[in-house]
């Protein structure tokens, strides 16, 4: 099967092969990491930007990464730095960068559509690395990734995602991902943080922390987004806590081979104690270098690669 987009937006608009597209050729690169000499020419003479509106450590430096093992030219764009400061639009900015070579451009945006809305603008092609509540689909892509690699197929596999779903673009991508992956998918936390309306998405929607956890086999903690809440969602992050935060107890409930993920950043002491979070069943920093490989099979593929040069034929 080829690969016929330009632009990487949404998990939700990806079949479930085009998933697995990603992914196989995401594997083939990992290979390429592991070698002495890191790097291929695929993307050689070509120019990727980062435009980061919104702060970003992972996302960022693996893009980066990313970009360098394939030979890409790579420009961080630093927004405070920037014509952002004096007033200049997202559609100006971005067609300026366009307009000085770039043939692709990455953008994280705290508004949601951003991306949506470059792809439509511009002529090259527009990845999105995060907007706003909406969507992070290679954060989707990376993490359940890394969960093929712990479980091999996803196929009925118990999954919680817990904590702040409602403001959660990790959560959005990722329950587009599993759904398709044919996992059994309970989100669970505070229900002002998740809505029973959820359930239209085909996931389970729990405020029991405790049955939603119980043989789960896979565990994924998500930050309290403050900085998109506009009203208080829970009295104190304290009785967030205390009802909610995954601790050694509760995670006892889990499955015996059962793997803890999280997205970053942590918050250690609020969803999760930080012996979890560095322990043997952590998978957090393994999410973190799979994000190299799985941004490299997107860039690639945007750019026209073709995926058979890098995977075998089925
Ligand atoms: N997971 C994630 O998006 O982390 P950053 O905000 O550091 O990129």
């Amino acid at each position: 099967m080829s690969w016929n987009r330009r632009h990487l937006i949404t998990l939700e608009e990806l079949s479930l092969a085009e998933l697995e597209q990603i992914h196989n050729v995401a594997a083939a690169f990992k290979k390429v990491l592991g070698r002495s000499v890191k790097k291929i020419p695929a993307l050689r003479g070509k120019t990727i930007v980062n435009l980061f509106l919104e702060p970003s450590t992972r996302t960022r430096m693996a893009f980066d990464m990313a970009a360098k093992r394939l030979s890409a030219d790579v420009i961080s764009f630093d927004a405070a730095s920037s014509s952002t400061t004096k007033g200049e639009t997202l559609r100006d900015t971005a067609e300026n960068i366009a307009a000085l070579g770039a043939d692709m451009i990455v953008i994280r945006h705290n508004c949601a559509g951003s991306p949506l809305y470059l792809s439509r603008i511009l002529n090259i092609p527009v990845i999105n690395a995060g907007d706003g509540s909406h969507e992070h689909p290679t954060q989707g892509l990376l993490d359940t990734f890394t969960m093929k690699e712990r479980l091999g197929s996803l196929r009925g596999r118990r999954v919680v995602i817990l904590g702040d779903i409602l403001f959660s673009r990790v959560a959005r991508s990722n329950i587009h991902a599993l759904v398709k992956f044919g996992a059994d998918v309970t989100l669970c936390g505070p229900s002002t943080l998740v809505p029973e309306s959820l359930r239209s998405l085909g996931v389970n929607v729990s405020h029991d922390l405790r049955s939603a956890l119980a043989d789960a086999e896979v565990v994924m903690l998500l930050r309290i987004q403050h900085e998109r809440q506009t009203a208080s969602m829970f009295p104190s992050l304290g009785e967030y806590t205390s009802m909610f935060g995954l601790n050694r107890t509760r995670a006892g409930w889990l499955h015996p081979n059962a793997i803890i993920m999280h997205p970053g950043p942590i918050n250690r002491g609020v969803e999760i104690d930080s012996d979890l979070a560095d322990g043997d069943r952590s998978v957090i920093l393994d999410q973190v270098t799979n994000g190299i490989a799985v941004r490299m099979a997107c860039l690639y593929l945007c750019a026209g690669g073709r995926p058979e040069s890098v995977t075998p034929a089925n």
